[in-house]
């Protein structure tokens, strides 16, 4: 089927992007190929430049000669073809503009540096970094005076996740942020609002008189996300240990997709429109109370075990985590969100490392049909398939052919790769694009952030005092059984991984 284009896009207005942690994993996997993508597409303005900053020593040709190492063999990786090469026009064109400043993020130095080369230019500043660094970073930043903006110039600043650890230190990093910056400065990423499949949610809906008219709890009876990971923590461990699935995956990727599915339609297609309504679905999850929680939260954490015919060592035995660590590594839950449309229609989150197959998608589980006389029906199932094998698939009835009344489920079939000419994507083109733009629709305000903490934090608080209890499961299964009461008490089963 032919995808009717729409208007190309243009390109984002000239701007410097200053990246801190310019030698890291980040800049080198998603940030770099993201922009080489922009550029194939031809989407930077000729003026657009890339200052990496970071505290090895380095020339701007060393930093150019270090990412033009990686993308060549980047291309490959992505496409799993061994003769694919890199576009050399769109490569040159992006290598040229990257230069690299060499200091360290707490010396006025570096700023005075990077104050120079900027000049009185649009700037981005990109926190690469992890999340210790993010404060000197910015209060760096303020007191440099370069995130002031000049008349018709735009300074913003874009802060990875981890964006906090609970309700509170959240509430201090906006707090801490928005004492320095204006909100329309602030761009708090969640990088899984950058997947196209993740962007369709809204389109599906909004753009679909079929589904939203059926979009609530008369039609809806359930409604389950997965993220299922084959990976462990990859010698994340000094990361993962203070962190643990609920933080890494389910305060941010996970209620980003829930708010995505319960939101009510946007007033207007602002930005701030868009996100008022996802901050007040958010708010809108029923808080869990002590006793709740021991029945609709289940913990997890991986034993040795086989993920797809490799045997893995469990979580403990990994580098850099405590042999007796608590950590969990899969977390379920089961949860209710308090608005006319929701009333009553449960939804279960589940997510984990080291799991059975990697999977992220949405299962939306209609109510029974209504009688019909001559053959009983099975509900319709919408899956939306987030990732890997993008796509949708709707589950409807349709009549066994011959001479009988009887039905059977048969599947609706959407898959990207089919529909659309797909152009290589790592889901964070959008997102830099949008930023050189000032638009952010797909960046976090702090009310949404700080709803997501605030609800999580009852189960904080349990694990802090340990009162709820964490299941082993093997590596390479589907997690904790004991996570199927969740859906089991009321009638419902989790969609197998495999
Ligand atoms: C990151 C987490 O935010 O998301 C990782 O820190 C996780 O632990 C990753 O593996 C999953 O992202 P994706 O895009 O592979 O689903």
């Amino acid at each position: 089927m032919p995808h009717s284009p729409s208007a190309p896009a243009t390109k984002a207005p000239a701007s410097v992007l200053v990246v801190f942690g310019a030698s890291g994993d980040l800049t080198k996997r998603l940030l770099m190929p993201a922009l080489y993508n922009l550029a194939g597409n031809q989407l930077l303005d000729d003026a657009f430049e890339v200052i990496g900053v970071s505290r090895s020593a380095m020339t701007d040709a060393d930093f150019q000669a270090k990412q033009a190492e990686f993308m060549s063999t980047f291309t490959q990786l992505r496409s799993g073809d061994a003769t694919q090469t890199l576009d050399e026009t769109a490569w040159r064109w992006l290598e040229q503009r990257l230069s690299y400043v060499s200091g360290s993020y707490g010396d006025a130095a570096t700023y005075r540096a990077l104050a120079e080369r900027i000049g009185n230019r649009n700037a981005v500043f990109f926190l690469a970094v992890p999340s210790e660094t993010f404060e000197p970073i910015l209060d760096a930043l303020h007191a440099s005076g370069l995130m002031q903006q000049a008349k018709g110039k735009y300074r913003r600043v874009v802060v990875e996740k981890p964006f906090g650890r609970d309700h509170a230190s959240a509430i201090a990093l906006n707090q801490h942020l928005l004492g320095m910056f204006k909100e329309e400065q602030i761009y708090r990423i969640d990088h899984y609002l950058g997947k196209e499949t993740v962007q369709n949610i809204s389109a599906l809906r909004f753009g679909n008189r079929l589904f939203e008219s059926t979009w609530n709890g008369e039609h809806i009876e359930s409604v389950q996300i997965t993220a299922a990971e084959t990976v462990g923590v990859e010698g994340r461990g000094p990361f993962y240990e203070p962190t643990g699935a609920l933080r890494d995956m389910v305060v941010n990727h996970l209620f980003q997709l829930l708010a995505l599915i319960t939101m009510e339609p946007p007033t207007t297609a602002s930005a701030d429109a868009i996100r008022t309504e996802k901050a007040k679905a958010i708010q809108a999850i029923v808080p869990f109370s002590a006793s709740d929680l021991q029945q609709d939260v289940v913990r997890g954490q991986y034993t040795a075990g086989t993920v797809k015919g490799a045997a893995v060592a469990g979580y403990v035995q990994e580098e850099h985590v405590a042999a007796d660590s608590v950590t969990e590594t899969y977390v379920a839950m089961r949860l209710k969100v308090d608005t006319p449309r929701w009333k009553d229609v449960p939804f279960y989150l589940r997510t984990g490392k080291r799991l059975a197959t990697r999977k992220t998608e949405i299962v939306i589980t209609f109510r029974q049909p209504q009688t019909w006389a001559q053959a009983p029906a099975l509900a319709n199932t919408l899956v939306l398939r987030m990732q890997p094998e993008e796509g949708i698939t709707l589950f409807v009835n349709a009549k066994v052919p011959g001479q009988t009344q009887a039905l059977q489920s048969v599947a609706l079939d959407f898959g990207y790769k089919n529909a659309f000419a797909l152009k290589p994507n790592t889901g964070y083109e959008s997102l830099l694009y949008d930023v050189l733009r000032g638009d952010q629709t797909l960046y976090n305000r702090a009310d949404i952030i700080e709803a997501g903490w605030e609800k999580v934090q009852p189960i904080l608080d349990a694990v802090a005092k340990n009162k709820l209890k964490l299941h082993p499961y093997e590596a390479g299964s589907e997690g904790p059984q004991i996570a199927d009461n969740l859906p089991c008490r009321s009638g419902h089963t989790w969609r197998r991984l495999v």
